[in-house]
């Protein structure tokens, strides 16, 4: 791979971090976890989450990533720090672990699109709806077949370097996808008893933070803004020297917050005005939305659409995180792009299978009282990325000389930074700290 690209313009870059970024973590993940963690209170810990840890990782991931100037663990060599590379190299296996259930998420996303277009909504009750989904997720074949219909699009895309098409129609879809959630939202919250949700979600009730609780906020953190695990590393990589990463931080980390709260609020009046129980889990967006759009006019039709959009912003992130192994492979091992992302594809489909039937078949397996899809979403947001996180704070914080990373950040003075003296202490004592604390709160239960 000796022609490794750049990012054309600065939009292109937002485009691509943001892309990455906002995808399940922010539509699927945040609002079922938020409904198992008690509300508001997690929403409160989450945010703090991204302040203290986001914003500083994400830009420290990032300027490595410039600096190195080549992939997750390919940069630490180049950085003259090969033995770090390992660092890199987690976060390769950590791609990989979360594609294993990412892309049957993803998968469903394909299979609701179909339904939508098949108008299958119309006249089902939230029973109905909680009862398909169920028959299909724990179907033996069906979930596999659209699972790795997206690996195969995802595989496509990387491999034919078509990421700047994709990145370009979704800078597009990423507005019309904002205001289809806005609209969303406003249906909603005028549903009969939407206050509850409401409630629910901004009045936070302190004693249900728990070490748990603070955990599953911290990983959700890192989860959304795909940061402590080489993929914006990677995207770094591909970032010119005049770019300001602060303002790229902040846009991203504002435009993926604000897309899960908005998720949020679409999602919890609903669950409250149907009677659902808010805690049940990976299923809850797709058996409250389509009730949702069952009460709008026009709501088949809107369906349609708002599925479209969401397997568009579920492929740009599927897009980063294959990235990454791709990347990795065709520098480090001399591969063709596109023979290392078919490559890293085809490893990747027995876990996937696996991680599909472990909701139905074989659920029975438990490791560690989880399935292998819950399984692979805990280790990797609640261990891998945090730990990288907390790796690359100490490489970016106390190892790389705080001079040259200045440097870098502001292209030799070139560009005013606003808060480097914050970033730099937030990444040399806050993050590492923090994180630090929240791994041992596992222990001092
Ligand atoms: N941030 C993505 C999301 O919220 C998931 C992701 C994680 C993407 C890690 C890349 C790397 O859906």
């Amino acid at each position: 791979m000796e022609n490794r690209g750049n990012f054309a313009t600065k939009l292109g870059i937002i485009a691509a971090v943001a892309g990455s970024a906002v995808g399940l973590g922010n539509i699927w993940r945040f609002p079922y976890l938020l409904g198992q963690n008690g509300g508001a209170a997690f929403f409160l810990v989450y945010l703090l989450c991204v302040v203290l840890m986001g914003i500083p990782v994400m830009m420290a991931e990032m300027s490595l990533g410039r600096m190195g100037g080549r992939n997750a663990s390919g940069a630490f060599k180049a950085l003259g720090r090969p033995k770090w590379s390992l660092l890199g190299k987690m976060g390769v296996l950590c791609a990989f672990l979360i594609l294993g259930f990412y892309y049957v998420v993803a998968g469903w996303t394909l299979e609701y699109t179909f339904q939508a277009i098949k108008f299958d909504f119309i006249g089902q009750t939230p029973g109905d709806l909680a009862d398909s989904f169920a028959a299909f997720s724990t179907h033996n074949i069906r979930p596999i077949v659209t699972a790795v219909a997206f690996m195969i699009i995802t595989c496509l895309v990387v491999s034919f370097g078509v990421k700047k098409g994709i990145e370009n129609s979704s800078r597009m879809l990423m507005p019309i996808l904002f205001i289809f959630i806005i609209v969303l939202a406003i249906r909603s919250v005028t549903l009969p008893g939407a206050m509850e949700g409401l409630k629910f979600l901004f009045k936070p009730d302190f004693g249900k933070i728990t070490a748990d609780v603070v955990l599953s906020a911290m990983g959700q953190a890192f989860f959304s803004l795909s940061i402590g695990m080489g993929c914006l590393l990677t995207y770094g990589s591909y970032v010119k020297k005049d770019v300001n990463l602060e303002n790229t931080t902040f846009q991203v980390v504002t435009i993926d917050s604000l897309v899960a709260v908005l998720a949020a609020i679409a999602i919890f009046p609903a669950v409250f005005s149907m009677g659902l129980d808010p805690g049940q889990g990976p299923q809850l967006v797709f058996v409250t939305l389509p009730h949702v759009f069952n009460q709008m006019p026009g709501g088949s039709i809107f369906a349609i659409i708002f599925f479209l959009l969401l397997v568009v912003t579920t492929l740009t992130s599927t897009i980063s995180l294959l990235e990454v192994v791709t990347a990795y492979f065709g520098e480090e091992f001399n591969m063709k792009r596109g023979k290392a992302a078919v490559v890293a594809s085809l490893i990747n489909v027995p876990l996937v299978v696996l991680a599909s039937l472990s909701l139905g078949q074989l659920g029975h397996i438990q490791l560690f009282h989880c399935n292998i899809f819950d399984f692979l979403d805990k280790i990797t947001s609640q261990i891998f990325m945090p730990l990288g996180g907390l790796l690359i704070c100490i490489f970016v914080g106390w190892i790389l000389p705080g001079k040259d990373l200045h440097e870098s950040l502001s292209n030799k003075g070139k560009i005013k930074l606003r808060i480097w003296s914050v970033f730099y202490f937030l990444v040399r004592y806050v993050s590492p700290v923090v994180i630090l604390l929240i791994f041992l709160g596992q222990f001092l239960r």
